[in-house]
Parts: C-alpha cells; sequence; structure tokens
C-alpha cells in the first residue's frame, strides 16, 4: 500500500495540495515565513537534485516568496508546493533534454511532515488528510501499488493520479490499482478521476461496478489503464448521470461501442481512441445531444459514416481516423451542413478507405478550421465552394488521388495557415490568384507526380504567354511566416532568391524542396534557430556548402552539383547533425576531420564527389555511426585504423579511390560490419585471414586491388557472407575446398530469411586472377549460389558433372580458363541460368542440346567443341558417344 519513490532514476513530480478551507494564498505583501518551515523546506531542498538549478530561489529569509511556495495569508503557513517542471509541454518533442534537464531528482526527505499542512505528505499516511480537496500527483514517478488508503479521503473532489513516465518507453506503466474497492470512499464527493497509466489489468471485471458508484463523477480519464473488457452492460444501480467527459483511450476491447455510453447523456467528451472497437457508427449517438467532442479514431469501425453523426447539434470535434471506413461522404457532409447549429471546428478522416468526390456542400461549414482527409481515395476535383469555408486554417487532402486544376477559390481562405496537397493527381495551372489572400501560412506541402503537369505560374499578366518551365512562386516568395515546406516533383526549375531563405531562417523547422529542379546557389552564413531536417537534393543547386548555423539533424544535398570545400568548422555550424548525405556533388579538397567531432553523426555519405586527400582518423568518439560511404572520390593514403573503434559500423564503402596499403587487422573487432567495399582502390598484402570474426559480414568485395597470396581458409567460416567478391586481384593457388562451407550461401535458415536475401543476390567472383588447381567438388554444395564468375583464371579439369547442385545458378563464367573434357549434360538442367560463358578453355565434344543459348560467341575459342549453335558440327559417331 506504499508509493515507493524510485530514487534511482530521475523522478519528475508535482505534488499540489489545496486544503479544504479556501486558500488564502499571500500576495507579495503579507505573509512572513515561518522559520520552522523554512528551516524544512531548505533540508527538503538538500535531498533533491535540482541539475538545472531550479530552486535557487529557496534561499532568502522569507520563504513564502520561493519559487513554487505558497503561504496562507493569514496564519503564514506554508500551503502549497508546486514543482511542476517548467518546460512540461516541451516534453514529448523535447530533442534537447530541456525537460529532463529541468527535472528533480532525489529523495522526498521526512524534513516536510515539520511543515505542518504539509505534513501528511509521507504518502503512507495520506489517508489520514481527510479535509483533502485536490489531490495531483500526476506525472510523478511512483512505482507500485496505489494505496487504498486514498479511500479514506471522503471530501477529496478531484483525483489526478495520471502516471506516465515518458523514461524508456512512451506507454510504460509503473503504477498499479489491483483493486478499485476503496473508491467507494469517495463516491459522495469525487466529481474528477483521472487514472492514466495506472495499471488496472488486476482490478477484474469489477472495475467499471465501482467506479459507476461515484455519483457525483464528471470527469473519468482511464487512458492506458491495461482494461481487457469494457463490459457491455452496467449495474442496474449506475449512477454516472452527471458525467461529461470519458476518456477510455488505449485500452484493448475488441468489442462494438458499448450502448450503455448512449444514456451517458450529459457526455460532452468521448475519447475512445484506440480501444480495437469493431462494427459500424449506431444510431444510439443520437441520444448525446451534448457531445461536442468525439475521438473514435485507430480502432476498426466500418461501414459508411452515418448522417447521425452530422445531425449532432453540439459537436466540434470529430476524428474518425485510421479506422475502416467507406464508401462516400456525402450524407455525413449534407447532415452536417443543413444542421442548423453546426458548430464543427475540426474534423478528422485521416486514413481510413473513403472514397467518392468532396461535396460542394464542404462550403456550409463556415466555422471549420481544421480539415483532415489525408490517406484516402478522394477523387475529383476539391469543390469550388472550399472557399467559403471563411475559418479554415488547415486543409490536409494529402495522400488522396484527388485529380485537375487546384480551385483558385482556395486563394479566398485568409485564414489558411497550414495547406497540404501532397501526393495527389493534380493538372493545370496554378496561378497567383490561386494564394491571394494567404498571407500567413505556415505550412504548405504540394508534390505532383513526375509525369503530371502542373506548373506555377507567378506572372500578374494574365494574358502573357505561359514560361516554358514552372517558376518558383511569388505568392510563395512573400509568405514570411513558414515554418514547414514541402515542394517536390515539381518540376520548378528556377532560382530562389536568397531573400527567400533569409525570411523564412528564423521559423523554419522543416525545408523538403527535393527532386525539382532548382538552380543558382545558396545564401551563406544564416542561422536557422529551429531547422530540424532540410532536404535540398536532386535539384541542380550548385556553389559552396551552406555554410548555415542550424541544429538540425539532417543535411540532405545530394545529387546537385555542389562544389568547393567542406566547412572545416562543419561541427561548430551544425552540431547535431546525424546524417549527412552529400553524395554525386562537385565537392573536393579534404575530408574536414571535424566530421569526428559530430559524435551523434549515424550516416555519412560522401559518395561520388571530389574528395582528395586522405580520410580522417579520429573516429574514437562517434559511437553512433553505422554507415559511411565515401566510395568514387579520389582518397588516398591508408584505410585509417580509427575507423575499426567505432562500435556500430556497419556500412563502410570507400570503393574507388586510391586507398594504399593493406586492410589494417584491427577490423578484426568490428564485430558489426555487414557491408565492406573496398574495391578499385591500390590495397596490397594478403587477403585478411580473420574475417570469419566478423559474424554479421554479408558482402565483401575487394576487387580491382593488388592483393596477392592464396585464398585464406579462414574464409570459408565467415558466417553471414552471401557476397564474396576477389577479383581483378593477383590472387594465385586454388579454390579452398571449405568454400562450400560458406553456411550463408549454403542454406538459408528460413524462407523468409530467403526472401529477405533475395536482392543480395549470393554470389562468388574470382575473376581476373591467378587461381589454378580444380573446381572443388565441395563449391557444388553451394546450393544458393546465383553467380559464379571464376573467368581469366587457369583453372583446369573438368566441370563438375553434378554442376545440376547448383540449383538457382543465374550466371556462370568459367571463360578464359583451361577447363577440358565435355561439357556436362546436367550443366543444362539448371533452369535459373540466364548468362553462361565457357570461351576460351579446352572443352571438347558437343554441346548439350538442353542448353538453350543462341549466342555461339559463348562457347568460341574452344577448339574441339562442336554443334549448335556453333556452325562446327559434330562427326555422328561421337555426337552418340556423349550422349550416352
Ligand atoms: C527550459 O527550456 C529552456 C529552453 O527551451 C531552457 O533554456 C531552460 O533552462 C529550461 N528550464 C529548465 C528549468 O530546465
Ligand atoms: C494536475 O497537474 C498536471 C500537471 O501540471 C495538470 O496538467 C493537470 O491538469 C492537473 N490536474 C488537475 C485535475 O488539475
Ligand atoms: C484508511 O483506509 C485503510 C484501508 O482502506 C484502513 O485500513 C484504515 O484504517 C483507514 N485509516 C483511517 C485513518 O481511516
Ligand atoms: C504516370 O506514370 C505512371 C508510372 O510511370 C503511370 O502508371 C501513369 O499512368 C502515368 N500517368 C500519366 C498521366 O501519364
Ligand atoms: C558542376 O560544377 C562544376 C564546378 O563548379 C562545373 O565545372 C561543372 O560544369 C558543373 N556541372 C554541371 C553538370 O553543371
Ligand atoms: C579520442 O582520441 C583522442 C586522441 O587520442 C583523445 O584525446 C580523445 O579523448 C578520444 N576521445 C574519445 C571519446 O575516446
Ligand atoms: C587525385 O589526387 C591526387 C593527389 O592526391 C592528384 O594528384 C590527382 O590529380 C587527383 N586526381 C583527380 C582525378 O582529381
Ligand atoms: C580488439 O579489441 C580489444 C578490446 O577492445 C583489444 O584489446 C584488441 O587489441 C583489439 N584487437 C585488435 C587486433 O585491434
Ligand atoms: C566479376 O568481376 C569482374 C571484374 O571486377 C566484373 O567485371 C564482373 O562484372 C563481375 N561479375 C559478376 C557476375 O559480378
Ligand atoms: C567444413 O565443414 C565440414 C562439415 O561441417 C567440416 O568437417 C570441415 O572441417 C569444414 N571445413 C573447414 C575448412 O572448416
Amino acid at each position: 500500500m506504499v508509493l515507493k519513490f524510485r530514487p534511482s532514476f530521475f523522478f519528475l513530480f508535482l505534488v499540489f495540495i489545496f486544503l479544504l478551507q479556501q486558500p488564502d494564498l499571500g500576495s507579495a505583501s503579507s505573509p512572513k515565513c515561518i522559520s520552522t518551515e523554512r528551516q524544512a523546506l531548505l533540508t527538503f531542498k538538500l535531498s533533491l537534485n535540482d541539475p538545472s538549478d531550479r530552486l535557487s530561489s529557496w534561499s532568502g529569509p522569507d520563504c513564502c516568496k520561493w519559487h513554487g511556495v505558497g503561504c496562507d495569508r493569514r496564519t503564514s503557513h506554508v500551503i502549497k508546493i508546486d514543482l511542476r517542471n517548467p518546460n512540461q509541454t516541451l516534453r514529448p518533442y523535447d530533442h534537447y533534454g530541456e525537460f529532463e534537464k529541468g527535472g528533480l531528482g532525489g529523495k522526498i526527505n521526512p524534513s516536510l511532515t515539520r511543515l505542518k499542512f504539509l505534513s501528511y505528505l509521507d504518502l503512507s499516511f495520506l489517508g489520514h488528510i481527510v479535509s483533502l480537496r485536490y489531490l495531483n500527483l500526476s506525472l510523478s514517478m511512483f512505482s507500485g501499488e496505489v494505496p487504498a488508503s486514498l479511500g479514506n479521503l471522503s471530501k477529496l473532489e478531484s483525483l489526478d493520479l495520471y502516471a506516465q513516465t515518458f523514461l524508456y518507453d512512451l506507454f510504460a506503466i509503473n503504477l498499479r490499482a489491483s483493486n478499485l474497492g476503496w473508491l467507494s470512499g469517495l463516491s459522495s464527493s469525487l466529481t474528477y478521476l483521472n487514472m492514466g497509466f495506472v495499471s488496472l489489468s488486476g482490478a477484474g471485471e469489477t472495475w467499471l461496478q465501482d467506479i459507476t458508484r461515484l455519483s457525483k463523477l464528471k470527469e473519468l480519464h482511464l487512458f492506458n489503464c491495461e482494461l481487457r473488457s469494457l463490459p457491455l452492460s452496467l449495474p442496474s444501480s449506475a449512477n454516472l448521470k452527471l458525467l461529461e467527459v470519458l476518456d477510455l483511450s488505449r485500452n484493448y476491447h475488441y468489442s462494438p461501442i458499448p450502448h450503455w455510453i448512449f444514456d451517458l447523456t450529459s457526455l460532452r467528451k468521448l475519447f475512445l481512441k484506440s480501444v480495437r472497437l469493431q462494427g459500424s457508427i449506431s444510431p444510439g449517438f443520437k441520444k448525446l445531444q451534448l457531445i461536442e467532442t468525439l475521438v473514435l479514431s485507430s480502432n476498426e469501425l466500418s461501414g459508411e459514416i452515418p448522417a447521425v453523426l452530422g445531425d449532432l447539434p453540439q459537436l466540434k470535434y470529430l476524428d474518425l481516423s485510421e479506422n475502416s471506413f467507406q464508401g462516400q461522404i456525402h450524407r455525413f457532409l449534407d447532415a452536417l451542413s443543413t444542421n442548423k447549429g453546426n458548430s464543427l471546428l475540426s474534423l478528422r478522416l485521416n486514413f481510413d478507405r473513403l472514397e467518392g468526390t468532396l461535396p460542394e456542400s464542404l462550403g456550409e461549414l463556415r466555422n471549420l478550421e481544421i480539415l483532415e482527409l489525408t490517406g484516402n481515395s478522394f477523387t475529383g476535383l476539391i469543390p469550388s465552394s472550399v472557399g467559403n469555408m471563411a475559418s479554415l486554417k488547415k486543409l490536409d487532402i494529402s495522400y488522396n488521388s484527388m485529380n485537375g486544376k487546384i480551385p483558385e477559390s482556395l486563394g479566398k481562405l485568409e485564414e489558411l495557415l497550414d495547406l497540404n496537397l501532397m501526393a495527389n493527381k493534380w493538372e493545370g495551372v496554378l496561378r497567383k490568384s490561386h494564394f491571394l489572400s494567404l498571407r500567413s501560412l505556415k505550412s504548405f506541402s504540394l508534390t505532383t507526380e513526375p509525369n503530371r503537369s502542373l506548373v506555377f505560374r507567378t506572372g500578374v499578366d494574365k494574358h502573357r504567354e505561359l514560361p516554358d518551365r514552372p517558376l518558383f512562386p511569388m505568392w510563395l516568395q512573400v509568405q514570411n511566416k513558414l515554418n514547414s515546406v514541402t515542394l517536390r516533383n515539381t518540376g520548378i526549375a528556377d532560382k530562389i532568391p536568397h531573400i527567400w531563405f533569409s525570411r523564412i531562417a528564423a521559423d523554419v523547422t522543416q525545408l523538403y524542396l527535393e527532386n525539382n529542379r532548382f538552380k543558382g546557389t545558396l545564401p551563406q552564413n544564416l542561422v536557422f534557430p529551429n531547422l530540424l531536417a532540410f532536404d535540398l537534393s536532386s535539384n541542380n543547386f550548385e556553389g559552396p556548402f551552406p555554410r548555415w548555423k542550424t541544429n538540425a539533424a539532417e543535411l540532405f544535398l545530394y545529387q546537385n552539383n555542389f562544389s568547393g570545400f567542406l566547412p572545416p568548422d562543419i561541427d561548430v555550424l551544425m552540431p547535431r547533425m546525424k546524417k549527412i548525405n552529400l553524395f554525386r556533388n562537385s565537392f573536393s579538397g579534404e575530408i574536414p576531420s571535424s566530421l569526428c567531432q559530430l559524435t551523434g553523426m549515424e550516416i555519412l555519405n560522401l559518395r561520388n564527389n571530389r574528395f582528395s586527400g586522405s580520410f580522417p582518423n579520429c573516429w574514437n568518439g562517434s559511437s553512433e555511426l553505422n554507415e559511411i560511404d565515401a566510395s568514387e572520390n579520389n582518397i588516398s593514403g591508408e584505410i585509417p585504423e580509427s575507423l575499426s573503434v567505432l562500435p556500430r559500423l556497419s556500412v563502410l564503402l570507400l570503393n574507388q579511390n586510391a586507398l594504399e596499403g593493406s586492410i589494417p587487422d584491427t577490423f578484426q573487432n568490428c564485430s558489426s560490419l555487414t557491408h565492406i567495399h573496398l574495391g578499385g582502390n591500390k590495397l596490397t598484402g594478403k587477403l585478411p585471414s580473420w574475417l570469419s570474426k566478423l559474424s554479421s559480414l554479408s558482402m565483401l568485395s575487394l576487387q580491382s586491388n593488388s592483393f596477392d597470396g592464396q585464398i585464406p581458409d579462414d574464409i570459408c567460416s565467415a558466417p553471414s557472407v552471401h557476397i564474396l567478391d576477389l577479383s581483378e586481384n593477383k590472387i594465385s593457388g586454388p579454390i579452398p575446398k571449405c568454400m562450400g562451407n560458406l553456411t550463408a550461401i549454403v542454406q538459408h535458415k528460413s524462407i523468409d530469411e530467403y526472401y529477405e536475401y533475395q536482392e543480395i543476390r549470393d554470389s562468388i567472383n574470382l575473376s581476373g586472377n591467378k587461381i589454378d588447381g580444380k573446381i572443388p567438388a565441395e563449391i557444388l554444395d553451394l546450393t544458393y549460389l546465383r553467380i559464379l564468375n571464376l573467368s581469366r583464371n587457369s583453372i583446369a579439369g573438368s566441370i563438375p558433372g553434378n554442376i545440376s547442385k547448383l540449383g538457382h545458378l543465374e550466371t556462370l563464367d568459367l571463360s578464359s580458363n583451361k577447363f577440358s573434357s565435355a561439357i556436362p549434360q546436367s550443366l543444362g538442367g539448371i533452369s535459373s541460368l540466364k548468362k553462361l560463358d565457357l570461351s576460351y578453355n579446352k572443352l571438347e565434344g558437343s554441346i548439350p542440346k538442353n542448353l538453350k543459348f543462341k549466342d555461339p560467341s559463348i562457347y568460341i575459342g574452344n577448339e574441339l567443341l562442336c554443334g549448335k549453335p556453333l556452325t562446327k558440327r559434330c562427326p555422328r559417331k561421337k555426337q552418340n558417344v556423349v550422349l550416352n
């Protein structure tokens, strides 16, 4: 029955207690702090961790003036302690940990018991404060069982135990109540009960019965309480006639909407989100004549959206998103628009299966501020009546199949802040008039399909010919409150005036301008304090890297023609970078070692630029870095050893550069590596004999270097290798027999895994070396091998007669070796084989008839081969012998 603090965690708590007699809270002038209480508070403070020094004001003589402390004006006693985190609202979106920094931790020191009016804060004795009227322990870091002694607080009107922790999992639950019987003690007082994030899974089937005894209850919040069943009927004694707010969201019920809900005729707000409700919307809703907020999102409800919802006279907020509602919305909207009291402010119908056109009656929703229809299958035009929706602040029609022209009446929506038209099939011309009155847009998103023709026209002169290319629209240029812009695939081929970036810099959080044909340079030395991500990829931007000061975590500039050096102080400019992608530009110079200082970096892609000099060797602090692609540059020097200390490094692509030296032995510690591509460099030395230690390695490409020596046996025990490319080196000796033990290629653990790996195309390429000996029979155990290239070596002997064991082979290249004897019949039995090259060997006899390849060049250079498709005919007798 004890609420336990968890002192080992950062806890964040709020204690907010009023006494029954109207508290007479002190103004700055009157009360004088009582010194024993001051001392108690100081002792209390001492046992707290307060990293952000929130309690710094807790030092002067008058404790009544301390932050969060309230005294009674007459008695001067401390009657209120409010230590809520000032950054409470940041919490769910808090990228920089401001909320956590402001958290208080530590223990509640028993010194608080010296505060006469708070002496019962010792929670095990909470039950003694019978005068308590309001108890708010929400967002405290309590764990354990809610004490039944709370039931002794017979005057309690408001009980808030909301217990979200946010600590490791957004929905984690630490607090539970296995019995709600104690609620009966509060039955004649309690009007507000919030037990969100308190597990009621142990409270049995009677939880609802216990609650229905609270005859004064107006608000009930049971969000995420692990309730497993929602009773379909109420006990006859139930008394919830006063209930105005009911929240049962995020509990799992699997049932239709229970009918007793329709008897709660005082309901103003009903939240039944994520409760796996099934079935359709019942006509019973018409009994809820006072309902203002109805949230039924994230369920399994289906059927048409019925007119009954449109008839509800007080409805302000309706959210039916993420269900399986189907059909058209005409009936519902028509009801809504003829409903005299129509007061709807917000309509959310996202991610359902709605279809058909949007009716003209939409324009009757004069009060509507938010209309979200994303992720359905609506078609046709936006009705031109949209211009009458004078209150509209947000319009989201993205991810539908709307087509045709965007109506000019959209431009009348003066209040519009957020317009999202992404992912539809718009056509026609976007004129200035479309956006005539849009002066305060905060968010604008528009994408078009690459082959649709939506043309931007900036011109004022209506009669001027259309420009032959879409321009960066002037109406967008003059918006100065933008904080999110997405323009994708619009075909805009224009310069963006530098002034526009300066104008939006202060507010913009997201800037997505990828896949257009923007050109010109970017302004330098701007500050983007709020930017989280920017993507300018796949355009024709040029000029230097944007020296922007930003806390953004993602920088995508790939597929442009930026040039020049990367700023050596990139770590100061963009300290929070996680993903940098500069693929395919013209950046040059050395890769700055300051990149190592970006310790949160996860992905670094510098591929296909003109970087030169050596690769930085300072990676010991980059604990998150898991993907490096610096291929196709002109990087010289050795492979930096410090790359091997990256604990998460999974993909290392340094191919097509000018690297020298050998592969450092330290890499044997990189057990998270999955892809290594070092091909096309000047690497030398023996192949590493520790590859089997890289237990996750799936791809090893070392081709076109100068590695020598033999293929080490160790390679056979590499447990995950699917792609092995050692081609174009100076490798000698035979193919190791143990190669048949490459387990990843022999046996896919399950069918699922096989499909997952399909694009991996298991392959072995040893082409262009000095390999000799014969093909070991063991290699035929590599059942899933798709590509085998042994060309341009000195391998002799015959092609194994049972080669068809490689039943998934698609490419077999044995050209330019010393293979002799006849081509085995079984080769023609590999039905997956699409490419074959046996040219320039010493093969003889007739080409098996079941080999269907028509191109003779795959057999040439074998003097003694005969039969189709070669022109050389086989002597009849010999052919018979072979066919035996
Ligand atoms: C609250 O967050 C702001 C930044 O948003 C920070 O400057 C301030 O220190 C934080 N307050 C506390 C008490 O941590
Ligand atoms: C309890 O405190 C939290 C956090 O400050 C607040 O959001 C909530 O509204 C309070 N509950 C009640 C019933 O006043
Ligand atoms: C408070 O309630 C508990 C459990 O319901 C009970 O055992 C206890 O005697 C009560 N205490 C007081 C002071 O009423
Ligand atoms: C656009 O391209 C897609 C796929 O390339 C095609 O399916 C579609 O029919 C095309 N649409 C038009 C209008 O050409
Ligand atoms: C890219 O920029 C470089 C250097 O400024 C220039 O030489 C080159 O012509 C540009 N390439 C294209 C395709 O514009
Ligand atoms: C990385 O190595 C440098 C130089 O050896 C050293 O000063 C630094 O403390 C190391 N950083 C980490 C995070 O280990
Ligand atoms: C590559 O870098 C070297 C110097 O490291 C330089 O001499 C050479 O010209 C560069 N090659 C190209 C194609 O830029
Ligand atoms: C591998 O890591 C261990 C522990 O970090 C270290 O002692 C050892 O020297 C490393 N081996 C190589 C070859 O770098
Ligand atoms: C094998 O390697 C050679 C040389 O690098 C390359 O040309 C060829 O495309 C590769 N073959 C396969 C099937 O990957
Ligand atoms: C290959 O596997 C077989 C059977 O599992 C085993 O006997 C043999 O020793 C292995 N060969 C090598 C070189 O690991």
